[in-house]
């Protein structure tokens, strides 16, 4: 019998209108083009603006794309993954709600917390009930308003993220083509040098949790710097050298959009031309689990079925990720 595989068979993604851009910021807070785009890369980023939006909104838009492109009817779905670190609300999973708002009734779904490694998390378990014959078609949604948790008077985190949502499409194949492997890793000591505090069971919100700010992003960039760097080129040359795949053989990298400097420090390490490696962090920032299918979703068109990509990410947690997988469609 044939192995049956999990591919991509479709990309969808939305991003709201405002565009918040480093002029505006820079009127908001002590900081500058010149040092964002040097240290980080970042010029603008896209934000949700108005009464009652969540996450689910922008990833129910990039989930009805999908189903406007292949023709496929929300019954048909088995399950909603939904990747993100700013749900709807503590529960119901904001998976729920996506698919309630897609009408998508006949499967189940949940949330999965990976940090900026989310999309990689969640593909790897779509992938899993796939190729184990549970689901046939799985949608893995990347969701997050990013601009709900940031503080806005803190220059070291508001230059870098920005919102968006994102979806994929799995369905099983016998071709030799989709997710051929995966390398996943955790490391809770991580989580001192990226967190929010409040908001959870630990600091639940009161007058307190909010006067002394902890319902923001609290990152020590350089820490987080130090370990990213590392760590995500790690996992891409490990699942590099464990495929026999040589810099020439990759089509494409790609990367967690966080910090031009690590996206450019991962590639040198896996030996990869600039031409190769997916960057569109100038454009929207970090997007935390939307990052690696905004890539695709805006590169769909120059991929050819049979691509070697490699996508790897690094986030809170410490989580960290590579998957290798092999496209699955010519656009049309
Ligand atoms: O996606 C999840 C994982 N997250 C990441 O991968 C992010 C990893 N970290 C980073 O990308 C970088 O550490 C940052 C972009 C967050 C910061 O860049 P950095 O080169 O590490 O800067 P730094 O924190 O060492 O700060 C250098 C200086 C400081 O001033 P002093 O102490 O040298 O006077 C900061 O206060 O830059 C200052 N600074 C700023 N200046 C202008 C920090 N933020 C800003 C700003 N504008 N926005």
């Amino acid at each position: 019998m044939k192995k049956t595989s999990a591919v991509i068979t479709a990309v969808g993604a939305y991003v709201p209108d405002y565009i918040l851009n480093n002029h505006e910021l820079s009127k908001m807070v002590d900081t500058t083009d010149e040092w964002i785009m040097t240290r980080v890369g970042i010029k603008e980023r896209h934000i949700q603006k108005g009464e009652g939006l969540g996450a689910s909104d922008m990833g129910a838009e990039a989930v009805k794309e999908i189903f406007a492109k292949t023709g496929i009817k929300p019954e048909e779905i088995d399950l909603v993954i939904c990747t993100t670190v700013t749900p709807d609300h503590p529960f119901p999973a904001t998976a729920n709600i996506i698919a309630d708002k897609c009408g998508i009734k006949n499967g189940h779904g949940f949330d999965i917390n990976g940090g900026c490694s989310g999309f990689i998390y969640g593909l790897d378990t779509a992938s899993r009930f796939i190729e184990s014959g549970a689901a046939k078609k799985v949608l893995v949604v990347g969701a997050e308003k990013m601009s709900s948790i940031v503080d806005y008077t803190d220059r070291t985190t508001c230059v870098l993220f920005g919102d968006a949502g994102t979806a994929v499409l799995l369905e099983p194949t016998e071709e030799e083509i989709g997710i051929r492997d995966r390398i996943l890793r955790s490391d809770g000591f991580g989580r001192v040098h990226l967190h929010m505090k409040g908001g959870g069971s630990v600091y639940p919100a009161s007058h307190e949790t909010v006067d002394n700010k902890m319902h923001y992003i609290y990152q020590e960039g350089q820490h987080v710097f130090k370990h990213a760097v590392s760590k995500m080129a790690d996992v891409s040359v490990e699942i590099m050298e464990r495929n026999n795949l040589s810099a020439d053989e990759l089509s494409w990298l790609v990367p967690h959009q966080a910090n031009l400097r690590i996206i450019g420090a991962t590639a040198e390490r896996m030996n990869l031309d600039k031409e190769k490696v997916m960057i569109n962090i100038e454009r929207y920032g970090n997007t935390t689990s939307a990052t690696i299918p905004l890539c695709l979703w805006e590169w769909e068109k120059q991929l050819k079925k049979g691509d070697n990509i490699i996508l790897a990410a690094f986030g809170a947690g410490f989580t960290w990720g590579s998957i290798y997988l092999k496209w699955g469609y010519d656009s049309k």
